[in-house]
């Protein structure tokens, strides 16, 4: 079929096995063309058909040499209808995966159910024997509670207070004002559910107890911070009491893995365009004065380069470093005092009228069409492209 485009509100419903390929194939490359990581063998990523997982899957495998298990929930393709982006990126990165001899299979259901835990655990047991490091990357906007059946839905809301900002509607261009009315305990509770550490801390527990973890084993989840600016939205609203209770999981989690000598990790990484992120009133704003500033100091990183930077110079370092609270921090350059100082001072001038010169609109925009495979230059989006893609690892 011919593919194009089709936008409903913050996500794209179409997508373009090609120009996913030639998405996976330039992280690849970015991969190879940096010097190796002396990191782990055997590697499972929940979450990883997109955004940081995605990244943190090819850094594992093109990187490490590593085979790679992916979880992720992802739509097959139907005739006449595409797959959903994750499903063409990992049957592009399996592809070259296993060119280069590289194990690597995947598995497409909820993360959040016993079922693909357990059908996870079986392939571990199975292939790997036992797996080295966890990657733990899903964004959800709902979880359904394996144990009582109650499907929680997160919000992202600020607390107490009703939060005015600046928001952009990045298809148009078009700044306005948006108000959001404080979320309510439930709020608070039910995001805690679904975005929390409680899903990651059951993960571990189970491929703790069938005893698939391996000596000095590693498990890494990954957190946001950010400005004051986006803080009433983000980090103090409900998304971030999430993050709070993901970050306090960590050390629940490595209080168990203390005879393995393992340990659990936060790396509080970058704002980026994602799916998920796109969705963030007020964030897509911010995102792209925030890669004007960055493009500019010529310090701007999209995934592929900060998790490279997390595995490189961070991760796998016999001292690793850590913040105050000790949490892996990749978002320093983000945090940048001077970078901050712009950004704030770009927000208080922006307006519709001005902010395709004064902020990166059409870099945003680049970015959210190639998540989905388009904005290509060198892919012929009124070709015909079979969008009947199969995963060859697809268990
Ligand atoms: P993303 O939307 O690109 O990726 C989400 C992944 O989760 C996909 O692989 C998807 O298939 C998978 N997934 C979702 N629901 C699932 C389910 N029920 N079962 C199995 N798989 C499921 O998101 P992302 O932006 O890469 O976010 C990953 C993590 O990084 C999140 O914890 C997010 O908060 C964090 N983070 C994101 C940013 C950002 O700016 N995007 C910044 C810092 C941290
Ligand atoms: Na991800």
């Amino acid at each position: 079929m011919i593919i194009h485009p089709k936008t409903r509100g913050f996500i794209c419903v179409t997508s373009h096995p090609e120009g996913c390929a030639e998405n996976v194939q330039k992280q690849i490359n970015y991969i190879k063309s940096k010097s190796n990581i002396d990191g782990a063998k055997k590697v499972l990523v929940i979450g990883a058909s997109t955004g940081f997982g995605l990244a943190s899957r090819i850094t594992s495998a093109f990187g490490s040499n590593a085979a790679t298990i992916g979880v992720f929930f992802e739509k097959p393709p139907l005739e006449g209808r595409t797959a959903s982006s994750g499903w063409y990126n990992t049957a592009a990165f399996e592809k070259q995966a296993h060119k280069e001899g590289l194990y690597a299979k995947s598995i497409n259901g909820d993360a959040f159910s016993n079922e693909i835990k357990e059908q996870t655990a079986q392939l571990i047991k199975k292939d790997f024997g036992k797996v080295d490091l966890v990657i733990y990357s899903l964004a959800s906007p709902v979880r359904t509670h394996p144990e009582t059946g109650i499907r929680y839905k997160s919000t992202l809301k600020p607390i107490e207070n009703t939060y005015t900002n600046k928001t952009v509607d990045f298809h148009t261009g078009e700044i306005k004002d948006i108000s959001i009315e404080p979320g309510t305990e439930k709020d608070i509770e039910n995001t805690i559910a679904v975005m929390g550490g409680e899903d990651w801390q059951l993960w571990i527990d189970k491929l703790k107890n069938e005893e698939l973890l391996a000596d000095n084993f590693k498990t890494v989840a990954y957190s946001y911070i950010g400005p004051k600016l986006t803080e009433p939205v983000y980090r103090k609203g409900t998304i971030g009491m999430a993050k709070d209770h993901l970050e306090a999981t960590a050390f629940k989690i490595t209080d168990i893995l203390k005879d393995i000598n393992g340990k659990a990790y936060i790396s509080v990484n970058k704002a980026l365009v994602t799916q998920s992120s796109s969705a963030i009133p007020v964030i897509p704003l911010y995102i792209s004065l925030l890669y004007k500033v960055m493009k500019e100091k010529d310090i701007h990183e999209g995934c592929i380069e900060q998790i490279y930077r997390l595995f490189k110079e961070r991760l796998f370092l016999d001292k690793i470093p850590t913040d105050n609270e000790g949490r892996i921090r990749i978002d320093d350059l983000e945090m940048r005092d001077d970078v901050q100082e712009k950004v704030v001072e770009l927000w208080k001038k922006a307006t519709t009228e001005n902010l395709s010169s004064i902020g990166d609109l059409q870099g945003y925009k680049d970015d959210f069409f190639h998540l989905f495979g388009f904005n290509f230059e060198n892919i012929d989006y009124d070709k015909e492209t079979n969008e009947m893609v199969n995963i060859p690892g697809l268990q």
